[in-house]
């Protein structure tokens, strides 16, 4: 077993070990060491968003399976992961997964897409997610929304073949993406096409019955890309004020053609410099500790989004804390606050212990890449607390997550806790809190990453080792093939 000189927190029995932990890594993560009564701790305040009166601060964010058909519509495995979030118990849905607006803005040949076509099929979705989720709360107390997306410069419309569509050459991720140096570069008579399709989209997403959009702006994909198109020229580039040309078109267009639907924003607050396995110690399907790419000192923050100027692995919120300026002039006041990109930088995004296949062993102790995220949204919040803000990539905390949420809450960190891996591991993670029951250890989230692997290799997102409906399948042993292929 690899030693990977950071302790394994499964190993850890008590939220006290967990916090002298915390003490002796210096990781100013706030922890509680015991649980409150759910009828007086935080996690259970109530409130309200759009006149809905939400009992819990629990979220379910957006989880991605790449299973839907070819047309963009959802399969068996999809309407299983809905169910589970509306089972889940939280209050707040923010997106159910990514969902294309577009055929060419699909990150695969099976991401959802919502048009015409697809939309009774998406509006089953969410049937199928209030049936489930009616046995927990009533249709007044879950607040649920649809992530609205183009894929960008990680488009990969009909299969395998990489299409991506580029706001602007990037020197880093251009290279490591093989995107060749006279690529067409989206022109912005497209991009106001595109807006066109993300108003026609909301609309769709109202008429369904969703209470909210996601205009996604994070991980990478094209409306994160807007936001650092700082070398891009015309009316989409160069100034903020350009660059949030787009999410400001939108947004004006959605309140014009679905008056009265939500607004909310998934947006990467920061961002720093791409990893790479250091090539020095990588082996065959072992990649080696995380290094961040080569680079320009002091040049790189031209080409990223909240990126320190002169420690590109470092985030500075300064940009961040404009945007939100902007969040707050165009009425939007709900916000999903996540960092960097799983195809670049997947420390930054969800830390974990084991890497997927595409990534790296953690270059720090992954404690720090949840902690990163919490003190973004705590600042954030401290600038803004008139912005209703979701925090994200707390799973690594697994046992102590309640633990770890009851402090933050109850500080003012965050007003909504999200869940992302730990709901596709543990569907009942946020029931079984609520309703004060023991936490099943045996299914926590671990973090062993096939849930990126298993997408990375054209499989179904899922968790392959712990849910048995992925790991008894027949897609487990392809999996395990094209593990145990990679690393001869
Ligand atoms: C399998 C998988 C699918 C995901 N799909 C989406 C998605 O569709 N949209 C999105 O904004 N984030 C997506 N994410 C990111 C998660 O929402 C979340 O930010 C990340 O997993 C960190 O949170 P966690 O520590 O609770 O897992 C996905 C992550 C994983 C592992």
């Amino acid at each position: 077993m690899i030693d990977y000189g950071y302790i394994r927190l499964a190993t850890l029995k008590t939220a006290d070990r967990f916090m002298e932990e915390l003490r002796n890594t210096s990781i100013p993560i706030p922890c509680e060491s015991e649980l409150l009564p759910v009828s007086r701790s935080p996690i259970a305040h109530p409130s309200e968003l759009l006149g809905k009166k939400l009992c819990n601060r629990f979220a379910i964010q957006p989880m991605e399976g790449w299973d839907a058909d070819a047309f963009g519509a959802p399969t068996e495995h999809t309407y299983r992961r809905w169910r589970h979030f509306g089972a889940s118990g939280a209050s707040l849905i923010w997106g159910g997964e990514a969902v294309a607006v577009r055929e060419d803005g699909r990150a695969t040949s099976r991401q959802l897409l919502l048009t015409k076509a697809t939309q009774t099929g998406i509006a089953s979705l969410l049937e199928c997610l209030k049936k489930d989720g009616k046995r927990f709360a009533s249709d007044d107390n879950v607040f649920i929304g649809l992530q609205l997306t183009h894929s960008g410069r990680f488009s990969h419309p009909r299969g395998p073949k990489h299409e991506p569509v580029i706001l602007y050459h990037h020197p880093i991720l251009d290279r490591k993406f093989n995107i060749p140096g006279d690529y067409t570069v989206m022109s912005d008579g497209e991009i106001r096409r595109l807006e066109e399709d993300f108003v026609a989209a909301a609309k769709l997403a109202q008429e369904c019955g969703f209470d909210f959009v996601d205009i996604k702006h994070c991980h990478g994909y094209l409306g994160h890309e807007f936001l650092s198109a700082k070398t891009r020229g015309g009316e989409y580039g160069g100034s903020l004020e350009n660059r949030t040309r787009f999410l400001k078109n939108v947004t004006e267009g959605v309140r014009a053609n679905a008056p009265g639907l939500g607004i909310g924003m998934r947006c990467s607050v920061f961002d720093v410099i791409p990893y790479r396995p250091d090539p020095v110690t990588s082996l065959p399907g072992k990649p080696g500790k995380g290094v961040p790419e080569e680079y320009l000192v002091g040049d790189y923050h031209h080409w990223a989004f909240g990126c320190d100027h002169d420690n590109p692995t470092e985030p500075d919120l300064s940009e961040a804390i404009e945007l939100f300026t902007i969040f707050r002039k165009l009425g939007i006041h709900l916000v999903n606050v996540t960092a960097g990109s799983p195809y670049y930088n997947p420390h930054i995004q969800r830390p974990a212990l084991y890497p997927p296949s595409d990534g790296y062993l953690p270059p720090e102790d992954p404690l720090w890449g949840v902690y990163r995220q919490m003190n973004a949204v705590r600042e954030l919040k401290r600038h803004f607390p008139d912005i209703v803000m979701i925090g994200s990539a707390l799973t690594y905390l697994q046992d102590f997550l309640p633990n770890v949420v009851q402090a933050a809450l109850g500080e003012g960190w965050m007003d909504f806790v999200g869940i992302g891996r730990m709901v596709l591991a543990y569907p009942s993670y946020v029931r079984d809190l609520l309703e004060e029951k023991s936490l099943d250890r045996k299914k926590i989230c671990r973090t062993f990453s096939d849930c990126t692997t298993a997408p990375r290799h054209g499989l179904p997102s899922g968790c392959y080792p712990l849910d048995p409906y992925y790991k008894k399948a027949p897609m487990s042993e392809e999996l395990a093939k094209i593990k145990k292929n990679l690393s001869s």
